[in-house]
């Protein structure tokens, strides 16, 4: 395959592929940054993390309890706080996912918790020892913002008001004194509300007319109650390639009046889930087809960003609705001899190249996307970091995210390049992935995935619009697609430096078979 990435120079491109030599396969790929066409952001929310009450993501992932013999601030876990300040986690998006939709934050608060059954997950006992303001206390000690789900499917409007007001009461009100009561005067900020999760599934099953009801009474009567920190408001959006929902949403939105309600943001739901549900396929010991069949699943994304914010154009056409992916990620089977309902998951160098593609898309979208949300940050899914009781160990998606902190605010960069492919069996890869952005700083960084676990690949890289001598940074590569960090063995898989030097003009790299590779080129 022929995969040409058409992320804004063909001409060039094509200029280059005319002088490929006749082994093309094996052929440097020769690729162009052209710092002179800046174009949007790339949000830092596009690196936001989801925290859900579900199995142990947060009790024994986050939350430890201060009696605990784990190091712990106010019972919430040393080692894991200082691993998320070191990728900068923007935002944290809790307390679910489905559990939102039937979570009453009142049972979280005070001396007193009320012990309830999690039906959401597992139907275990749920000690609300873990409620707002420890969600708050840990969203402050990593620097992140916090993103609140509200229970729009077996919540009322009057108790996500209370919920908004208890949190950002910026006035002596009676919530306000009741969050001083529980020990923080100051009123939180919540950057983020969520208005409901999945409402099309386990959010209440309604129908775009139902959940468009909802969201008008939510979106209008909901909110911050410090005017000086608004929340941006986000609305249930599609879990599918369907358009319905979006259009229903958007509909609404546009045909809103005045002061009516307004939104921020829309939903998108998308797992990497391959060859249907339940998810079946392991997250350890697999084989190069299994790596190759999720890696070209986890490139819909692309094509679904496309579709739904077609949609959205449609009624928005000057983008003001950000698109937020905030659930994404390899969904695989559970962990063999873990509770299933725990979504327990070993995290591979797939893992590690799953999440640089994704990342990647959303920068390409990154006038529409502008925050997504990996799902999820600790011992569940695609999880950062996995714990078992006092042991932690990070994961290859976590050296992907901490690669990527240069990306966070800068302006993207447009690149082409003439992917090449990696072909197994009957499946077909673009051999090569690639973004770059100019950092706050004015440094060129240029991500580059190879994709190919057999052949380590030679690309030069040209820079037009500035001079470019050399190229220091990380590359993460593994001896196998399904090489993995242990608690025994927890750095098999980690980051170590790259370097490129100048030959004709391009500076030239040599990527490792199944690599992600971020650089500065420095001038
Ligand atoms: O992340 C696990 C679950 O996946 C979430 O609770 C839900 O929103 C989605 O279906």
């Amino acid at each position: 395959m022929r995969h040409l990435m058409t992320v804004g120079l063909c001409a060039l491109a094509t200029a280059f592929a005319a002088a490929a030599p006749a082994n093309a396969a094996d052929r440097a790929i020769r690729l162009t940054v052209d710092a002179g066409k800046p174009g949007a952001t790339i949000d830092r929310h596009l690196f936001g993390q989801f925290a859900e009450q579900l199995g142990h993501g947060i009790y024994g992932g986050i939350w430890v309890g201060k009696d605990s013999a784990i190091p712990n601030t106010r019972g919430i876990r040393n080692d894991v706080v200082a691993a998320l300040k070191a990728i900068k986690v923007p935002n944290v998006r809790w307390p679910g996912g489905c559990y939102a939709d039937s979570y009453h934050w009142r049972d979280g608060i005070g001396p007193h918790r009320t012990t309830r059954v999690n039906t959401a997950w597992g139907n275990v006992v749920d000690s609300n020892a873990f409620g707002t303001d420890e969600f708050m206390d840990f969203a402050k000690q990593v620097g992140a913002e916090a993103y609140i789900s509200l229970n729009v499917g077996s919540g009322t409007v009057a108790e996500a008001q209370d919920w908004m007001e208890y949190m950002t009461a910026d006035q002596p009100t009676t919530l306000a004194k009741l969050r001083a009561a529980n020990g923080h005067p100051a009123p939180y900020r919540v950057a983020m509300m969520g208005i409901g999760n999945e409402s099309w599934d386990c959010g209440g099953l309604m129908t775009p007319d139902e959940y468009t009801a909802e969201l008008r009474r939510y979106a209008r009567f909901v909110g911050s109650y410090n005017a000086k920190e608004p929340s941006l408001k986000i609305a249930v959006g599609p879990g599918t390639d369907d358009t319905v929902w979006t259009e229903a949403v958007m509909k609404t939105w546009k045909e809103r009046h005045g002061w009516s309600f307004d939104i921020q943001g829309l939903s998108l739901h998308s797992y990497t889930i391959y060859d249907g549900w339940p998810p079946h396929m392991p997250s350890t010991d697999f084989d190069e087809a299994a790596y190759a069949h999720v890696i070209k699943e986890t490139l819909k994304m692309g094509p679904l960003i496309d579709k739904q914010s077609a949609v959205m154009d449609k009624y928005d056409p000057e983008r003001k609705i950000a698109l937020v992916v905030d659930e994404w990620g390899a969904w695989l089977a559970p962990t063999p001899g873990t509770n299933p309902a725990f979504l327990m998951q070993q995290n591979s160098q797939r893992d590690a190249i799953l999440a640089a593609l994704n990342i990647n898309i959303f920068a390409r979208h990154a006038d529409r996307v502008r925050m997504a949300n990996i799902a999820q940050m600790i011992n569940v899914l695609q999880a950062m970091i996995l714990t078992d009781g006092p042991k932690m160990v990070l994961t290859p998606t976590y050296d992907v995210f901490k690669m990527y902190v240069p990306f966070q605010d800068a302006t993207f960069i447009p690149v082409s390049y003439d992917a090449g492919s990696y072909v197994h069996g009957d499946t077909t890869l673009p051999r090569l992935d690639a973004i770059a952005a100019r950092g706050k700083d004015g440094t060129i960084w240029l991500s580059l995935t190879n994709l190919d676990p057999n052949r380590p690949l030679d690309v030069d890289a040209a820079a037009l619009g500035f001079k470019a001598t050399s190229a220091n940074g990380q590359t993460l590569s593994a001896p196998k697609v399904d090489s993995i960090n242990t608690f025994d063995h927890p750095r098999t898989v980690a980051p170590r430096s790259i370097s490129g030097t100048l030959k004709n003009g391009a500076i030239v790299l040599t990527l490792p078979p199944v690599s992600v590779t971020v650089v500065s080129l420095q001038p």
